[in-house]
């Protein structure tokens, strides 16, 4: 078999299935309770950089991107709770088998089963591999038209049964598994994150980045490829990748101040980054005005809309309702239409007109009223 990165990834993680490998761990401060309800073997072969799970909630479908042994995905299960439910996705048999062996255990101490696991490259999740190893063994290849024809067959596979479907995941979660995809793979593993999470969705991502871009020397090797050094993304790169992906709302959760490891004076740190799903789509004219709160002067979003501190801003009424929720609603106040127009008598929003929108606008061009000072202020004392 020729030796690609992939083939060398697996190797190296179907070992540390069979074994723990001391080597690629990094402690991380799991929530103690949580781990209380995991089999030792999950605990020791546990390959993370980072905790993801911590920003989970109940009652949300969770895709945990190269789940290993399947820590994440049995913690996170514990914080979605029994509404909730969690998918883990790996492409080494020997990490599969341990998860897998492992869920009835984790089930039985939690009380309910809200976790499966299934085979998948993460490049590439429309495709079920265990489907289409099936398919081959009933079809196996013995020339180029067998080979064509179950190239076929894949892509039958990827469009009427998908391993995870579109726009059907609350959350996609990883845990120090990005930086292992092959580089010319990686655009299309970003897009892949942003087709299976539905509009409004996240994707919240631990992974080794680097302070510096890793050196072709560097990258050419497969130790450190496995070992999550050579494909790691710059940290500036990590979150260009997520925005060209259609992400908005980037935030670094997490970095470490020390780095996991540093080698020819590169530094590779553990970075946990949250990403948004959602700012595409019409823009419709409700007459809403946002004002940017501060502390800094001006802010701009990325999709593009600078906002100056205290003043009022139009924006259409998609921008509006992003902007009313995470990450953003802390840093607005919010300025509805006296009269609100109804989303079906909408306009569409015109990009041309001023950024800024009159007072008027929202109260109306005929709202002249006078009135006497308001009852109280909110929480004052007013007899
Ligand atoms: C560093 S370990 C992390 C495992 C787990 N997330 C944890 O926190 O312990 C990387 C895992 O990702 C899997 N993996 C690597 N590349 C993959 C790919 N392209 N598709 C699916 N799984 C992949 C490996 O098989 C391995 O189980």
């Amino acid at each position: 078999m020729p030796q690609t990165v992939e083939t060398f990834v697996k190797q190296r993680y179907a070992s540390a299935a069979r074994a723990p490998e001391a080597k690629l761990c990094c402690a991380i401060p799991y929530e103690p309770l949580h781990l209380k309800m995991l089999p030792q073997e999950v605990i020791d072969k546990d390959y993370g950089c980072g905790d993801p799970s911590k920003y989970l909630r109940p009652g949300e479908t969770v895709l945990d991107l190269g789940s290993g042994s399947g820590k994440i995905c049995f913690i996170a299960a514990q914080i979605v709770g029994p509404s909730g439910r969690v998918i883990g996705v790996d492409m080494t048999d020997d990490m599969l088998e341990v998860a897998r062996r492992n869920a009835p255990l984790v089930a039985e101490r939690l009380g309910y089963a809200n976790v499966e696991f299934c085979k998948g490259r993460i490049q590439d999740l429309a495709l079920d591999l265990e489907k289409l190893e099936a398919d081959l063994q009933a079809n196996p290849i013995q020339s180029s038209e067998s080979f064509l024809a179950a190239e076929a067959r894949a892509e039958e596979l990827r469009v009427t049964q998908p391993l995870v479907a579109s726009d059907s995941i609350d959350v996609v979660v990883s845990n120090c598994v990005l930086n292992l995809v092959d580089a010319v793979a990686k655009g299309k593993l970003f897009g892949e994150i942003f087709r299976v999470l539905r509009n409004g969705g996240r994707a919240v991502i631990s992974d080794i980045v680097s302070d510096e871009p890793v050196p072709e020397q560097l990258q050419n090797d497969p130790e450190l490829w496995s070992g999550c050094i050579s494909g790691a993304f710059t940290e500036a790169g990590f979150l260009r990748a997520f925005l060209e992906a259609g992400f908005y709302g980037l935030q670094i959760l997490k970095r470490d101040v020390a780095p996991w490891q540093t080698v020819e004076g590169i530094e590779f740190r553990s970075l946990t980054v949250e990403a948004f799903k959602g700012k595409q789509g019409d823009c419709f004219e409700r007459n809403q005005a946002v004002i940017y709160k501060g502390p800094f002067r001006e802010v701009l979003d990325d999709d593009g809309h600078r906002i100056e501190r205290g003043k009022r801003y139009a924006v259409c009424d998609k921008t509006y309702q992003l902007f009313k929720e995470a990450p953003y609603r802390e840093f607005f106040e919010f300025v509805d239409p006296r009269v609100e127009i109804p989303l079906e008598n909408a306009q569409p929003f015109d990009c041309s007109r001023p950024e800024l929108r009159h007072p008027k606008e929202t109260k109306g061009e005929n709202y002249h009223s006078t009135s006497g000072p308001n009852q109280c202020c909110e929480g004052g004392s007013c007899p």
